[in-house]
């Protein structure tokens, strides 16, 4: 394999640069070409690509975001969108790809493995919902963002004695939201993958104001039903009871940007690695991923057969704890 492309694609991460750079350097060294493609499967059936040599990846490794850009594309979910990638691929000499994204991107890019091009698969979702890796790139960053904005929050809400609902992304998944809830030492943590009625709300908030505590810090993942906003109402409906005065913040796209910590870097530099010398093995239709701190190689129809499950003694921690 003499040139390989790289790419992102779907939501960002922190973490993306540093894998970039690694996947660009690690090319270089093993004697191949690297093509840059722009905004994901948008720019690679528009042809935006672009050689990077190892100087185009200097000082980014700190950088939040993606030098390369990213982006959703619809037309990349049909045949003729694909096929047009496949013909720019080829005209540009490209002869295999690396992924940096979550699960829709993985789907993307079994399907031009299905198509006869090689492709790995890197895990980059602030969301750590890919199955197969215990972390994916950007999670450990956005998570330290949670915990300042819980730490900040915190500190407001015991001046006022109040209640709040800190929403938390993640998409369908809890995981950011019970660990940003365990580690800022939240009151509550409503996630999608636990029920939980409005009536427990309620009660656990009563609970904590006659417990005298100073705030209630409620972690609440984006996709628990029936929705932040709607908690707050019942809550404030019955404030009076309750005791607590509530007030909502939702952290929003401040979780995807910032640098990437160490831990991000660390992850982003090893799974880069491990993607290109996938690639320069020969092997596609993988994604590499950590496993109890080792780099694994999953068939990505494998990754993407499976939901990636919650681990609920969390869950069972943070109820002992938010007492
Ligand atoms: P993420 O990778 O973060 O999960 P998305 O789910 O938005 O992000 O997917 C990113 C992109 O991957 C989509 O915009 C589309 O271009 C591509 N993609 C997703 N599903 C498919 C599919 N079934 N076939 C082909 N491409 C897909
Ligand atoms: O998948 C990452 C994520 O940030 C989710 O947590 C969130 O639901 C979604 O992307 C937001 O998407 P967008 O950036 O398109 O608003």
């Amino acid at each position: 394999m003499k040139c390989i492309g790289v790419l992102c694609s779907g939501g960002d991460s922190p973490g993306f640069n540093p894998c970039i750079r690694a996947v660009v350097r690690t090319a270089i060294g093993l004697g191949m070409r690297v093509m840059g493609i722009e905004r994901g499967y948008e720019g690679l059936i528009e042809g935006r690509m672009w050689e990077m040599d190892a100087r185009s990846v200097g000082g980014i490794i700190g950088r939040g975001g993606t030098i390369l850009g990213t982006a959703r594309s619809e037309e990349f979910k049909t045949e003729p969108g694909r096929k047009r990638a496949l013909r720019n691929l080829n005209r540009n000499g490209v002869e295999g790809l690396v992924v940096i994204g979550g699960d829709g991107s993985f789907r993307g890019a079994l399907k031009l493995h299905e198509m006869g091009f090689p492709v790995v698969g890197v895990p980059g979702t602030i969301d750590n919902d890919t199955p197969f890796t215990d972390m994916s790139i950007g999670v450990d960053t956005a998570l330290n963002t949670v915990l300042e904005s819980i730490d900040r929050i915190k500190d407001t809400a015991s001046s006022h004695r109040r209640a709040f609902l800190i929403e938390i992304m993640g998409r369908d998944c809890g995981y950011l939201a019970l660990m940003g809830g365990i580690a800022g030492g939240a009151e509550m943590v409503l996630i999608p993958e636990v029920e939980t009625s409005l009536e427990e709300v309620a009660a656990h908030l009563e609970d904590a104001y006659i417990r005298g505590k100073a705030h209630c810090i409620i972690a609440v993942a984006e996709g628990y039903k029936p929705g932040t906003q709607a908690i707050a109402e019942y809550l404030q409906a019955r404030r009076e009871e309750l005791g607590f005065e509530v007030r909502v913040t939702v952290l929003g796209h401040v979780q995807r940007g910032g640098s990437p910590t160490a831990f991000d870097r660390l992850l982003a530099t090893r799974l880069g690695c491990a993607a290109v010398h996938e690639l320069h093995k020969g092997h596609s239709g993988v994604m590499v991923g950590l496993v109890g701190n080792k780099i694994t190689v999953t068939p990505l129809e494998q990754v993407l057969a499976e939901k990636k499950k919650l681990d609920l003694s969390f869950y069972e921690m943070a109820k002992v704890l938010e007492k």
